[in-house]
C-alpha cells in the first residue's frame, strides 16, 4: 500500500480549498446574478444559504474524505455499511468532475485569452459595439478557442504532474497570493473611480422591489444554486483535500475559514464591477456578456486603461486557473485510486481525455450552435451547465447529507467523531435534528422548483 500524499502545511490546505472554491463563480456568475436580481437583496439570501446549507455540507465532505482516506471514487466504499450501494454516488460524483471541465476549461482559455489581448492593446480604441464584436467572432472561431483551451488544460496538468506538494501546492499558494493582492488593487481603483458611489449603493443596499419583479422563487432558486457551485459541493471536488490532511484540527473551524475567504473574494469582485459599470453608465444587469464585452470597454474608457484591463483579467485566469487545477488534482486522484495508475499515467490519460470532453462546449458555439437545448440561443454549454449546477450538485450533496446522518449510511456518530477530532471549532451535536431532516428537506424542495421553474 502506497503511502497516501499529503499537504505541506495547514495553509497550503486551506489556501488551496479556497482556490477551488473561488473560480469563475465568484468572479463572473455571482456579479451578475447579484445584477440581475437587486443588488445587495439577492446578497443577504445567498449569505443565509451559504450557512446554513453551505457550510454544514462542507464540513460533511471534508469528513468523508478525511476519514477514508480517499478520493470520492472510494470514499463511500470505504465508509458504508457492507452490502449498501451508496459507492454508485461516489462514480456520478466523479462524473461530476468531468462534467464541469468540460465547460470550464473552455472559459479559463477565454480569460487567457484576454488577459494577453488586452495587454496588446488589442482593444484600445475600438468603438463600443468593435469591443463587443471582439467577443463575438472568438465565439465563431474553434481554431482560436481550441488553442487556448488546449493552453488551460496542458499548463493545469503539468501542475499537477509536478505532485502535490512540489506542484498543486506551491503553485496554488503562489497565485492565490497574487489574487487576493490584485483583487484588493483593483478594488481601491474601482471605488475611488468619479460617479463611484451610485454602483456602491446599488450593490450594497438592498432592493427587494426589484428582486419580486424578477421573480422573488427564482432568487432563492439562484441564490441556493449559487452556494453549492461557489463552494464547489455536490462532488467530491473539497472531499479530496481533506484526504490530504491530518487529524490536528477540527473540520468545522477549518470550513468556516474557507467559506469566509471564498464570500471575501464574491463580494469584493462585485465590488470592482459595480462601482465601474455606474461611474461609465453602463447596465450591470447585462448577464454573461459583462466580463467579456461591458468591462473591455470600461477600461478602454478608463485612464490606463490597459493596465488595469490586463490585471483584471489576469485576475480572473487565476481564480479559474485555480479551480481547474484543484478539480484536476481530484479527477487524477479518482482514477489513480480506482485503477491503481501512478500520477504520471493518469495525467497524460486525463489530459486527453478532457481535451476531447471539452470539445462540445466549445463547438457548441460555432460548428454546433444548431443544437440549442434550451431553445433559441443557448448552447451546449447551458446544457452542461444545467446537468451540473441543477442535479449533481444539490443532488450529490443530499447523498453527502443522508450518508452522513442515517444510520443505514455512515451515521451521524461517526460523522460526528471524525469531524470534531483536532481543535478548533466543533460541530454542535444539537444540529443533529436541523441536518438530518430539515436540510434534506431544503435541498428537496428547492431542487424542484428549480426543475418547475426551468420547465413549466
Ligand atoms: N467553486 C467553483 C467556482 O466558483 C466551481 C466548482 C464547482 C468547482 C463544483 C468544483 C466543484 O467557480
Amino acid at each position: 500500500m502506497k503511502n497516501r500524499e499529503r499537504f505541506s502545511s495547514r495553509l497550503g490546505f486551506i489556501l488551496i480549498s479556497v482556490g477551488c472554491a473561488v473560480g469563475l463563480g465568484n468572479v463572473w456568475r455571482f456579479p451578475y446574478i447579484t445584477g440581475k436580481y437587486g443588488g445587495a437583496a439577492f446578497v443577504l439570501i445567498y449569505l443565509i444559504f451559504l450557512a446554513i446549507l453551505g457550510l454544514p455540507i462542507m464540513v460533511m465532505e471534508f469528513a468523508v474524505g478525511r476519514a477514508s482516506q480517499k478520493s470520492i471514487a472510494k470514499s463511500y466504499h470505504v465508509l458504508e455499511p457492507k452490502g449498501t450501494k451508496w459507492h454508485w454516488a461516489g462514480y456520478v460524483a466523479v462524473a461530476g468532475n468531468y462534467m464541469l471541465m468540460m465547460f470550464y476549461t473552455t472559459i479559463g482559455g477565454w480569460m487567457l485569452a484576454y488577459t494577453v489581448k488586452t495587454a496588446m492593446g488589442e482593444f484600445s480604441g475600438l468603438s463600443a459595439e468593435a469591443v463587443g464584436g471582439v467577443f463575438t467572432s472568438m465565439l465563431g472561431q474553434p481554431g482560436y478557442m481550441l488553442f487556448w483551451m488546449l493552453v488551460t488544460v496542458i499548463l493545469s496538468f503539468g501542475v499537477c504532474s509536478l505532485g502535490l506538494q512540489k506542484g498543486v501546492e506551491r503553485i496554488t499558494k503562489i497565485m492565490m497570493s497574487c489574487l487576493f493582492l490584485i483583487l484588493l488593487v483593483l478594488c481601491i481603483r474601482s471605488v475611488t473611480l468619479p460617479g463611484a458611489m451610485e454602483g456602491i449603493r446599488f450593490y450594497l443596499v438592498p432592493d427587494f422591489q426589484k428582486m419580486w419583479e424578477n421573480g422573488f422563487a427564482d432568487a432563492v432558486f439562484a441564490a441556493m444554486g449559487q452556494a453549492f457551485f461557489t463552494l464547489s459541493l455536490g462532488i467530491g471536488a473539497m472531499s479530496i483535500f481533506g484526504s490530504y490532511i491530518s487529524k490536528e484540527r477540527a473540520l468545522l473551524g477549518e470550513s468556516l475559514n474557507i467559506c469566509i475567504l471564498d464570500t471575501v473574494v464574491a463580494l469584493l469582485s462585485g465590488l470592482i464591477i459595480f462601482p465601474a459599470c455606474f461611474a461609465f453608465q453602463v447596465n450591470p444587469g447585462e448577464g454573461p456578456g459583462l466580463v467579456f464585452v461591458t468591462l473591455p470597454n470600461i477600461f478602454n474608457q478608463m485612464a490606463g486603461g490597459r493596465l488595469w484591463g490586463s490585471l483584471f483579467f489576469l485576475f480572473m485566469s487565476f481564480a479559474a486557473l485555480s479551480t481547474i487545477i484543484a478539480v484536476f488534482e481530484n479527477i487524477l486522484s479518482c482514477t489513480m485510486d480506482m485503477f491503481d495508475w501512478s500520477r504520471k499515467k493518469a495525467v497524460l490519460i486525463n489530459a486527453v481525455l478532457v481535451t476531447l470532453l471539452s470539445l462540445p462546449c466549445l463547438l457548441g458555439f460555432n460548428l454546433l450552435s444548431g443544437f440549442a437545448p434550451f431553445g433559441e440561443g443557448t448552447t451546449i454549454q447551458d446544457l452542461e451547465d444545467f446537468i451540473l449546477s441543477n442535479n449533481l450538485l444539490p443532488l450529490g450533496s443530499l447523498v453527502f447529507l443522508l450518508f452522513c446522518t442515517t444510520r443505514y449510511g455512515w451515521g451521524f456518530q461517526n460523522f460526528l467523531k471524525e469531524a470534531n477530532t483536532g481543535t478548533g471549532l466543533k460541530f454542535p451535536a444539537r444540529l443533529r435534528f436541523y441536518v438530518s431532516y430539515i436540510l434534506p428537506l431544503i435541498v428537496i424542495f428547492i431542487f424542484i422548483l428549480g426543475y418547475w421553474q426551468k420547465f413549466a
